[in-house]
């Protein structure tokens, strides 16, 4: 039970960044409704659950959490809402256990929907808001989200995204740098704009500029930050977006260009439209225009018929490429896509684990000889948080530095100077300088 009158909310996401920030806008209108956010869903009045469709993992993870949620919600004490990506499939399943299920685009007439979900909740008819109209309640103060497309259009056989978000749509670069401005003047040091293919950026509409263009045009903003983007994809990671990284000290030289398979054949069946020799040629630009460039990759392992050797073609790629990270993922049948209906998912569960963990060996080799040469170097850090007895922070590349200092020393959000020490994987132990 509640101790107070203020009732509360806890918001859940689950999966990439896209719903952390559909998260930020969904806590400014619980918000403005007169909820306050909590951070755990023991005592929430409401529990907003933003999912995640790409694994199975992450949809039984919500279907987990009805052991505890199930009484207080029908004591009437919490009401439930789902919304973000979720396959028709589960929907189905899912709907029945919320109280209120919406599409993420409908987030503006979530008042309205609540109050039709509970006699509680009471709401002033308020004017339509467009999605990205709604200012987001920010959960970090240094660093931002900014969603610059919404959807995929890019059918890869094995992937739920298209089903659960829509087609690509871009929106104005007006807008985008309006909310960029508004960041930086609010002292945000760490800006990361999103889409399912950032570098599809504006391809929907004729008026519109280019991904790099709008880069430009973002890293040319005055003030002291970082821009970083996630994902692009190989298919129109173009000449201008090498140069626009490489001209623009703000633009942090990181990118994660995910691949999914390092075998040609592999990437045909997934709908990937490069082959192995392109994407390393995509690399080889990349490493020639930007000097310095951290390069990161996502990898599914134990995708249909996947043979011991296209496998190697993975492992092979990997080192080839010398990533300092990688996200590597277990092949998980999603309702409803090209993959689940034509092809069988059938690499053992135990033999996807051998693949990956060997995925990981190779990472931990290419990071720790990427990286050795920089201990002894000044890196510049943004400090994250105290944690334990030292503190956090990450580097332009996004990798972990951390270093000692007093809990009360006010860095937290903060670009300092740190003597890089020691290497381990993925991350540095140095001290400030
Ligand atoms: N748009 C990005 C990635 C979006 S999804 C791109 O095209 O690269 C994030 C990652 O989840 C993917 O890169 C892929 O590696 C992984 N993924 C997607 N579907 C998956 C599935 N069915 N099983 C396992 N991993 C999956
Ligand atoms: Fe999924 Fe492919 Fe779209 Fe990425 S490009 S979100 S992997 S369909
Ligand atoms: Fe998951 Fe949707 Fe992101 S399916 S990975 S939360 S776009």
């Amino acid at each position: 039970m509640q101790m107070n009158d203020t009732k509360t909310y806890y918001i859940w996401p689950l999966g990439c960044q896209t719903n952390k920030s559909d998260g930020e806008r969904v806590a400014a209108i619980l918000d403005k409704m007169g909820y306050s956010r909590v951070d755990s869903d023991d005592n929430a009045n409401i529990v907003a659950v933003v999912a995640c469709a790409i694994r199975q993992s992450a949809v039984d993870r919500i279907y987990g959490k009805f052991r505890k949620w199930g009484k207080r919600q029908r004591d009437g004490e919490l009401i439930t809402i789902l919304t973000g990506c979720v396959l028709p499939h589960d929907k189905k399943r899912l709907t029945p256990k919320f109280d209120l299920v919406f599409d993420i685009e409908d987030l503006p007439k979530l008042p309205l929907m609540l109050a039709q979900t509970s006699m509680e909740v009471t709401v002033d008819r308020r004017d339509q808001m467009e999605y990205f109209d709604i200012k987001p309640i920010r959960n970090s103060s240094f660093r931002a989200w900014v969603p610059i497309m919404k959807g995929c259009d890019k059918f890869c056989t094995y992937c739920a995204v298209p089903y659960t978000r829509g087609r690509e749509r871009s929106r104005s670069s007006a807008e985008i740098l309006k909310e960029v401005e508004s960041l930086i003047d609010e002292g945000y040091k760490d800006i990361h704009l999103l889409g399912q293919n950032v570098n599809s950026y504006g391809m929907d509409n004729y008026n519109e500029i280019t991904f790099a263009e709008l880069m430009n045009q973002i890293a040319s903003l005055d003030g002291n930050f970082w821009l970083r983007f996630h994902a692009p994809h190989p298919r129109d990671f173009t000449a201008d977006v090498i140069e626009v990284i490489a001209r623009h000290e703000k633009i942090c030289s990181q990118i994660n260009l995910p691949a999914q398979s390092g075998n040609n054949q592999v990437l045909r069946k997934m709908n990937r439209p490069y082959t192995r020799e392109k994407y390393l040629e995509i690399i080889r630009d990349i490493k020639a225009g930007i000097p310095n460039v951290s390069l990161s990759t996502d990898i599914i392992v134990g995708f249909c018929d996947e043979t011991e050797e296209q496998f190697l073609d993975s492992v092979s790629l990997m080192k080839e490429c010398e990533y300092d990270m990688a996200f590597t993922a277990q092949y998980s049948m999603r309702p409803g896509t090209v993959a689940a209906r034509r092809f069988e998912d059938n690499i053992d569960p135990d033999e996807k684990r051998r693949r990956e963990d060997e995925l990981t060996k190779v990472l931990e080799q290419t990071f720790t000889a990427n990286q050795q040469k920089n201990v002894g170097k000044v890196d510049r850090i943004l400090v994250e948080k105290y944690s334990k007895d030292h503190w956090l922070g990450r580097n332009e590349h996004f990798i972990t530095v951390e270093f000692n200092a007093p809990e009360d020393a006010q860095l937290r959000g903060t670009f300092q100077n740190i003597e890089l020490q020691k290497v381990a994987p993925f991350r540095f132990t140095g001290k400030l300088v």
